[in-house]
């Protein structure tokens, strides 16, 4: 199922338009789609911690369900609290442009409030 909405990015100022990728619940409540691989290893680095990173779950529920302390705010991609850096690995966004830049994306910045595990990870607190 695609979701075609809008998301309010007060950072620039406007909103943009944005397609989900989803299903929904019995409830009729937007679910992430769930066709990929149950579950992955997310470390944080530096250090040892590490975490299950389902592939519903935003990597921020698999960080705080893991007890890995991880900043964040909003929770929905926009004010950038939470973003990291992915040294491993890779993500997968269901919203198709998260509060990140071309090139912040291509560096391996990452939103973990809205970026789901797509491969085991390793990945860095705060941006470059
Ligand atoms: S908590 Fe705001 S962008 Fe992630």
């Amino acid at each position: 199922m695609v979701v075609d909405t809008e998301q309010h990015r007060p950072e620039q100022g406007e909103t943009v338009a944005i397609r989900i990728h989803a299903d929904t619940d019995k409830y009729n409540r937007v679910m992430p789609d769930t066709t990929t691989a149950p579950f992955f290893i997310a470390r944080v680095a530096p250090g040892d911690q590490q975490c299950d990173a389902w592939a519903d779950q935003t990597l921020l529920s698999a960080l705080e369900a893991g007890g890995i302390a991880w900043p964040s705010s909003c929770r929905n991609g926009t004010c950038r609290t939470c973003i990291g850096h992915l040294t491993e690995g890779q993500v997968r966004y269901e919203i198709e442009w998260p509060g990140l830049s071309a090139d912040e994306k291509v560096q391996g910045c990452v939103l973990p409030c809205v970026a789901f595990a797509a491969s085991d990870l390793t990945l860095q607190p705060g941006s470059l």
